[in-house]
């Protein structure tokens, strides 16, 4: 069995998961939302002391599974250093006291496998990855090779989910309190103007959408909590209308058979049902993470350490680094 840990951004996570049959024996997840909330985005060392404290009251959890233990995986790239240090370190730790091999996991890769947590893998597939920090379009055909087809040029969907939530004074993160405003909302009411539109440029960008919310809260003498909703679902709308057309426009050139959505914003129904409504007119399969591992999580990262274990993918104690950008060796452009 191999212990994975999750520390790249505000999520203190650890896992347990079964080599041989890739069976999640245990997970446990301690978020941050709430230490960060009044600051509208996640605070570095803030969530660096607060993993800190979490990693180690989740560990304890897992101690009678120690001698099981054939590997200790950790995320090592790409999140913000100084919480990834913290997962990193303890990895470090237990692979000495333990005597056990080190698995380092790229996080893009951890939230492709989220896709397969108790299952086997299905590759090819296209894979749209949204979080806080990425929004990339991938053709992944194993776990070495991934090809990039389109990326953001600045924010990413989920960040800009945060942003719009900031400007709104709602809560952080805001990608579900946006999601649950827009069910009430006019979405035709604010007419945003779709990011790159008229561009045949196979690229994302969210921070002129943010500025044009901007300028519409503005103008609004008063903001009702039906404005608030209408400005959400019209917000909503034209994020997603973005991201459709982009990849509408990609997959005009080139085959599609599963597509798979994951990242912390694939928890969007909205979002989910327009990606279902294009495989469909591409008679492709929609692939979709359980909720629970949308956002991050250890697990994931275990379900992709089991894959680099088989492939003796180890790395020694020197050699395991923190890497905050996502120039890894397994997200390449070809
Ligand atoms: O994958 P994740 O947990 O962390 C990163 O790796 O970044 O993603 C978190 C992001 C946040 O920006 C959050 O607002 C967004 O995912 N998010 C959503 C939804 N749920 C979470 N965005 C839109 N709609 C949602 N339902
Ligand atoms: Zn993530």
């Amino acid at each position: 069995m191999i212990l994975s840990i999750e520390s790249s951004c505000d999520d203190s996570s650890i896992a347990l998961t079964r080599i041989d049959d890739k069976k999640l024996l245990f997970h446990k997840k301690i978020s941050q939302d709430e230490e960060h909330a009044p600051y509208g985005g996640v605070v570095p060392e803030l969530a660096a002391r607060l993993h800190a404290i979490a990693l180690p009251k989740i560990l304890e959890e897992t101690r009678s599974y120690f001698s099981q233990l054939k590997a200790v995986a950790v995320t090592n790239e790409p999140g913000l250093s100084v919480t990834l240090v913290e997962g990193v370190t303890m990895a470090k730790a237990l692979s000495i006291a333990l005597n056990l091999p080190l698995l380092g996991i790229n996080h893009l890769l951890g939230h492709i496998y989220s896709l397969f947590i108790e299952k086997q893998t299905q590759f090819p597939m296209d894979v749209l990855l949204v979080s806080g920090g990425h929004t990339q379009l991938l053709h992944v055909k194993s776990l070495e090779h991934s090809e990039l087809l389109a990326t953001t040029m600045d924010d990413s969907f989920g960040e800009s989910f945060d942003k719009v939530g900031k400007m709104l004074g709602l809560s952080y993160p805001a990608g579900p309190i946006i999601e649950n405003y827009a069910r009430k909302g006019d979405a035709k009411r604010f007419d945003f103007t779709i990011p790159l539109r008229g561009s045949r440029e196979l690229a994302f960008s969210y921070s002129g959408l943010k500025n044009q919310v901007r300028l519409c809260l503005q103008a609004q003498e008063f903001l009702d909590e039906q404005t608030i909703c209408d400005i959400c679902a019209s917000f909503q709308r034209v994020a997603v209308a973005h991201l459709m057309q982009k990849i509408k426009k990609v997959y005009k050139e080139r085959p599609v058979e599963r597509f798979g959505v994951v990242g912390g914003a694939s928890a969007n129904l909205y979002l989910r049902s327009e990606l279902e409504a294009f495989c469909a007119s591409k008679k492709a399969t929609l692939h979709t993470a359980p909720m629970a591992f949308c956002s991050d999580n250890a697990a994931m990262i275990g379900r992709c350490a089991v894959e680099c274990f088989e492939k003796g993918y180890f790395t020694s104690l020197e050699d395991l680094k923190i890497r905050s950008s996502s120039k890894g060796m397994f997200v390449t452009k070809e």
